[in-house]
């Protein structure tokens, strides 16, 4: 069994921080989605992966993979030249998958507890594709199932304006390679993509056995800003195991689920968890709140900070209260003077500002 991670795509419903960072190399409590996927995949006993990557993002993926934890699996980089849709990066993938059944995984997903389950019940149930559904208050965004009153799939449908089903295709499926042939066969959708959706469908009007398993932990799709906030919450909530590396001084208090890693240094401040605080980070006069994570190298003084994810490098000084945000690399926020009662901005392309 092979895995086949889509780390391509564009980002677009992320910019501006996609404009400059691959959406799978975003971090979730201080860590990568996409090494969230590789850790689920080799879990599950996949040794053989190959991530498809696009020609913008490609190297920086490449290299983030690189400088990260040693990896205990083989890892082949597909280069998709432009992002034509998921069936679309299977094709690219044709040569490297060969006529091995495989886990496609998107690089953007984060599931509970893994897929060695959903592994597992693929090798012994021997359909030619299992895909994994999860019930959601608004279907619209996602493939959607329909199901027969037996749980049989009976029809696959992308983004449907009337949705016949509250279940989505959460990001990761099992094929036979089978879904090969049923790719060659479907044409591209309105959006232009060849969906994968499309291809499942194919599959089971080829008379192919399609099956399902309904997924009863959270599922994360970290497409959008509320997404990206909604995962690092979660994740902080369920993932966050506590540990305290940095320096706290004796002025400060922290509390709850807290992770301050190496270098940090916490003064005179309150850290409330669950936080994560990565390395060298200052933090100084200031509160950080629930649901926070903190970059590397980040500066925070005077300010009070909740429920937001903050890179690296970025300094945050005298903001009164900053909640609900992302906020890019090497950022410089600074409430000036209280006198003036102008706001100074110097914003790059696509920014998103409240005030
Ligand atoms: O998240 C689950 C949903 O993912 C499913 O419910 C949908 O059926 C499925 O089509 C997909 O929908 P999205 O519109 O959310 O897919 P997105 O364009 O965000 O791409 C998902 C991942 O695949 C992302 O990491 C980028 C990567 N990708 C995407 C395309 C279109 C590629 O590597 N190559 C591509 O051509």
């Amino acid at each position: 069994m092979k895995a086949l991670i889509l780390a391509g795509g564009k980002g677009t419903r992320l910019k501006p921080i996609t404009n400059t960072l691959a959406k799978q190399l975003l971090p979730v409590a201080n860590k990568p989605i996409l090494f969230y996927v590789l850790d689920q995949v080799i879990e599950s006993g996949i040794t053989d992966i190959g991530i498809i990557v696009s020609p913008e993002t490609g190297n920086a993926i490449k290299e983030a993979i690189a400088d990260g934890p040693e990896w205990t699996a083989k890892i082949t980089y597909i280069s998709q030249p432009e992002p034509l849709g998921l069936a679309h990066a299977v094709k690219t993938a044709q040569d490297f998958l060969g006529s091995s059944p495989f886990l496609m995984f998107l690089g953007d997903n984060l599931i509970q507890g893994g897929v060695k389950a959903f592994v597992d019940e693929f090798d012994s149930r021997g359909p030619d594709a299992l895909v994994l559904l999860k019930e959601v208050a608004d279907p619209r965004f996602f493939g959607v199932a329909e199901l027969d009153a037996s749980g049989k799939v009976m029809r696959l449908v992308e983004k449907p304006k009337e949705p016949k089903s509250n279940l989505a295709l959460v990001g990761a499926y099992l094929f036979t390679p089978e879904i090969h042939k049923a790719i060659a066969q479907i044409k591209p959708s309105w959006r232009g993509e060849l969906e994968i959706t499309d291809a499942i469908q194919k599959l089971f009007d080829m008379g192919k056995t399609v099956q399902s398993h309904i997924l009863k932990g959270w599922w994360l799709d970290t497409g959008k800003k509320d997404d990206l906030l909604e995962a690092n919450r979660v994740v902080l909530d369920d993932l966050l195991k506590p540990s305290i590396k940095g320096e706290v001084d004796s002025k400060s208090q922290v509390a709850g689920r807290v992770e301050i890693r190496e270098g940090a240094k916490v003064e005179n401040s309150t850290v409330r968890g669950p936080v994560s605080i990565a390395q060298r980070c200052h933090i100084r006069n200031s509160f950080i709140g629930p649901f926070t994570s903190i970059g590397a190298s980040t500066v925070i003084e005077d300010s009070s900070i909740e429920h937001s994810v903050i890179l690296e490098s970025s300094h945050i000084y005298r903001i009164e209260r900053l909640v609900d945000s992302v906020i890019g690399r090497g950022v410089e926020l600074n409430k000036a003077d209280e006198r003036f009662k102008a706001v100074k901005l110097f914003v790059g392309d696509d920014a998103r500002i409240e005030l």
